[in-house]
This record gives structure tokens, C-alpha cells and sequence, in this order.
């Protein structure tokens, strides 16, 4: 049987009190509506469709090849919203799955599961039901003789159908031609004064259509997020699921409550991850890292044997046994090589480091190339900005660059060579040589006791 479906993603989401549409607001960092997309692409459908309206432009940029989208002017409800396919999609014979792009929990196998029962039932329509401890704000699950008769919303609902705690998912399939003729039925005499797709069920009811409810397993999934306390809840089931993956994959976390990892991270067996820390972005962390407590890390790519101490990395690429922190800060186009140390209070940013250089303390290395094995004396400064431009620093193999040095790009410091401490360096040191670049030192005899501070002995 051929397999459509639609995603309503139109309305503007008034209780979020945002200026974003609803279905763009971020979970795991990735728009809810990207999510649902996800997990329905998954299922390979003949026909994907997405219902955008408020904030459509928005909408229709993060949507992926092969999936239309249709335009609802006025967000006149959900079975509206349906309506607006019935052009492209009313006359086509098959199954159509029904979801709002606020769900965004919900997950492929439930989808899949859900068509393979409707489809052994030959139902008209299955709704995917669950049992909610509170059941407030969904549409209720109207049962007679145990079966389902209709769905009740919650601001049409009398006391004893509030009482039910089986409620709409707000997933549904169809046979996609009845659907679209029970649209066609629809009325808008509700609390809301909308088009329910709700609504079908009884109509299909009253038509003597077969309509089955599918329990869901796990309610969770079903969580539509309608406010921001609501996208609070969905953010840590999310982050549990995202952790929970990781674990099982082998991961150490040491406090999976409070460590934040962006849908898209991978992250290799044996890495331990403490709590308060967040890896965002495309990042990639390689086996047997350990990140500590208070680091960040974004779209950074971190190979084995890699330690991230308490600092914060954007950007950035680290070979294998290189290390930074504790408070580090390694910015867009850092690459440490192969053993690099990068120590407190120092940062990187637009430099490479060769192999097994050291910069242990209190540095500003910027849009440098730096060879292997150099040592940064504490306090070494790369001056590369003139107010206008960028200036490149090149460090050859060995080099010592020693403490509180400022190297004014650009310049080149050979191998092997050394800058003495509290140096000013101007001009290119060639390989070997030692640049002293400081005022010579003149010491007063006696000077001292005209001081103000002297105190005698
Ligand atoms: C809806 C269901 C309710 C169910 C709940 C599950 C209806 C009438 N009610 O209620 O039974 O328990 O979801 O979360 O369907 N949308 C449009 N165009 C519109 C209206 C809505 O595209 O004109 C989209 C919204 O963008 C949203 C989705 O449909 O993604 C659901 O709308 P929402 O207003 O959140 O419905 P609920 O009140 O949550
Ligand atoms: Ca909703």
C-alpha cells in the first residue's frame, strides 16, 4: 500500500509567547519540527508533506529534499490544516500518517508500529492513544463498549470526560481518501471555533468505520510541547535518551543529569565525560578522551587519549594525548597536534601547534603556525592585530620562547631559537640564535633607602 504523510507545523504556538514559530524552538539544539522529520523519514514515505503557516519562511528553510510544503493563511485548526493537502493528496489511494511537528519525542519504531497495526486491522483510522497522569490540555479518548467513539478537547470537555486519562497523541493514520471526504464534513461549532481533525473519528463512526486506538507504551514520547515548561520537560527527556544512547555505546558519564550533549555529538568507547559539561554541536571525541567538569565543547574534533580540563573549546581540532585546562580556551581554527599541552589561562585561536609544543601558562597564541616541541615561557603574548589586519607569527621546531615575550607580527623565530624573558620581538630570529629585545638592566646603589617605602632594617 502506498504510504503519505503531513506534518502540521502552521500554527504559531500563542502560548509560547515567542516570536519564533513554535516548531522552531530547539530541543537538543535542533528544531522540534527537524526532529519529527527525523523520525518519519525513517519510514519511507511515497509523499512527505509539512503544513507551514506562521513563520512559514522559517519553516521551509529547514526542511529537507523531498519533502513538500503547503501553505495555510489561517491557522483555522488542525483538521484545516489537513484540509490544505486535500489538492495534492485527496484523491490518492493508500495510508496517510498524521502528526503535529511539536511532537518531538516520539520515535520511528512507534510510528512504524503503529502503521503495521492499522494496516493488519484495515481500519479507517488509528489513533495512537496514551494514558496520562494528568491528562490536561489533550483531546480525551471517548470509549463505549470499549471501543472509540470520538475525541473530546479540552476546552469542550464536560467534568466526566476531563476525568479520562486516555488521551490523543495528537499521531493518526487514515485511508487517505476517507479522510480527506470526512474533512469535507467538518464544523467549526467547538470552544474554539476551529476545524478539528479530531473530529473524523466520529465522523467515521457515524459512517460505521472501522477505528482502532493504538496504546502507547511509553507516554513520553507523546509529550506535544504547547510552552516553555513543557519544552523544559522535553529537553531533559531528550538529553536522557541522547545520554542513555551514549552509555550504552560505552561511554562513562559521570553525572548524565547534568551533562548537556547535542543530538548530532559522537563520542568514543572507554571517553569519560564528567557532569556540568556540554558537547555541542558536529563534535567528535575519539576513544578514551576525558572531559572534565565545566567544559564546553563545539563543533570540535577531538582524537584519542585527548583531556579537556574545565575549558572551553570552539572549533577546534586535537590530536591524539594533546590536552588543555584547566581554563583553557581554544577558539575557531585551533589544531593542536599530536601530545600538545595548553595549560591555564591560556588561549588559542587561528594556530596550529606541532607536535608536543607546551604552553603552559597565561598565553594569547593567535594565527600562528608553530613547530614542533616549542616551549611558551608564562605571559607570551602574539601581538597579530594592528587595529586593521591580522599578522601572522611563524615558531620553528624547538624554539623557547621565554616568559612575559610579546611577539609582534609578524615575525619568524627560527629553530632552535630563543627569546629571552620580558622580550619585545620586532624583527626575524634566525635558527640558533638567542634575540634579546629589552631595556639593559642599571642598578642605583643606595637609591632605594631615598624611597618612600624604606623601612630601614
Ligand atoms: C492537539 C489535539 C489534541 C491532542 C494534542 C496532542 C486537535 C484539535 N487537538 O491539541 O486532541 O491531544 O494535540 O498534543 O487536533 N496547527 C496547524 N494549523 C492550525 C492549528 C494547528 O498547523 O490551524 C498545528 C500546530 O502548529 C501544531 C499542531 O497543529 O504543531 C497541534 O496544534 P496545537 O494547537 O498545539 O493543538 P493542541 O491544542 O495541542
Ligand atoms: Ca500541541
Amino acid at each position: 500500500m502506498r504510504k503519505f504523510a503531513i506534518i502540521l507545523a502552521a500554527g504559531k504556538g500563542t502560548r509560547m509567547k515567542s516570536d519564533l514559530p513554535k516548531v522552531m524552538h530547539k530541543i537538543a539544539e535542533k528544531p522540534m519540527i527537524s526532529h519529527v522529520l527525523d523520525n518519519f523519514s525513517a519510514l519511507k514515505f511515497d509523499k512527505s508533506f509539512v503544513v507551514v503557516g506562521f513563520g512559514a519562511d522559517q519553516v521551509i528553510d529547514v526542511l529537507p529534499e523531498g519533502i513538500q510544503y503547503v501553505e495555510q493563511l489561517e491557522q483555522n485548526g488542525t483538521g484545516h490544516a489537513v484540509k490544505m493537502v486535500g489538492p495534492l493528496l485527496a484523491r490518492a489511494e493508500g495510508m496517510t500518517l498524521v502528526g503535529y511537528g511539536d511532537m518531538p519525542l516520539i520515535t520511528s519504531e512507534t510510528l512504524s508500529d503503529l502503521m503495521s497495526f492499522h494496516e493488519e486491522q484495515g481500519a479507517a483510522a488509528t489513533v495512537l492513544t496514551g494514558i496520562a497522569t494528568n491528562p490536561f490540555g489533550y483531546g480525551r479518548i471517548v470509549r463505549e463498549h470499549g471501543e472509540v467513539s470520538k475525541i473530546v478537547e479540552q476546552k469542550d470537555a464536560n467534568e466526566l470526560e476531563q476525568a479520562i486519562q486516555e488521551v490523543n497523541t495528537g499521531i493518526y493514520v487514515f485511508d487517505n481518501r476517507k479522510l480527506f471526504s470526512a474533512l469535507s464534513l467538518l464544523k467549526s461549532d467547538n470552544a474554539q471555533g476551529e476545524l478539528y481533525l479530531t473530529d473524523v473519528i466520529e465522523i467515521f463512526k457515524n459512517e460505521d468505520e472501522k477505528v482502532c486506538a493504538y496504546p502507547l507504551e511509553n507516554f513520553d514520547e507523546s509529550l506535544g510541547i504547547n510552552d516553555r515548561v513543557q519544552l523544559a520537560t522535553a529537553e531533559k527527556l531528550m538529553q536522557a535518551r541522547i545520554n542513555e544512547k551514549h552509555m550504552l555505546n560505552g561511554v562513562t558519564l559521570i553525572d548524565p543529569t547534568t551533562t548537556r550533549i547535542g543530538a548530532d555529538v559522537k563520542i568514543g568507547n572507554d571517553s569519560v565525560i564528567e557532569g556540568n559539561t556540554a558537547l555541542l554541536g558536529k563534535t567528535v571525541i575519539g576513544k578514551r578522551c576525558l572531559i572534565t567538569s565545566g567544559s564546553r565543547i563545539i563543533d570540535s574534533r577531538l582524537s584519542r587519549d585527548v583531556t579537556v580540563n574545565n575549558s572551553t573549546v570552539e572549533s577546534t581540532i586535537m590530536d591524539s594525548g594533546s590536552n588543555c585546562g584547566p581554563y583553557a580556551h581554544l577558539r575557531q581554527g585551533a589544531v593542536l597536534h599530536e601530545d600538545v599541552h595548553v595549560g591555564n589561562f591560556v588561549e588559542v585561536k587561528g594556530s596550529s601547534l606541532g607536535r608536543g609544543t607546551k604552553a603552559g601558562h597565561l598565553t594569547y597564541i593567535g594565527n600562528s603556525i608553530v613547530g614542533e616541541k616549542v616551549n611558551f615561557g608564562a605571559g607570551t603574548i602574539t601581538a597579530n592585530f594592528d587595529g586593521r589586519n591580522k599578522y601572522t607569527t611563524e615558531i620553528d621546531d624547538f624554539a623557547f620562547i621565554g616568559s612575559n615575550t610579546t611577539l609582534i607580527a609578524p615575525v619568524h623565530i627560527g629553530k632552535n631559537a630563543v627569546t629571552a624573558g620580558g622580550s619585545t620581538i620586532t624583527k626575524d630570529v634566525v635558527d640558533d640564535a638567542v634575540a634579546i629585545g629589552r631595556a639593559r638592566q642599571v642598578d642605583k646603589l643606595g637609591l632605594a633607602k631615598k624611597m618612600p617605602h624604606y623601612r630601614g632594617n
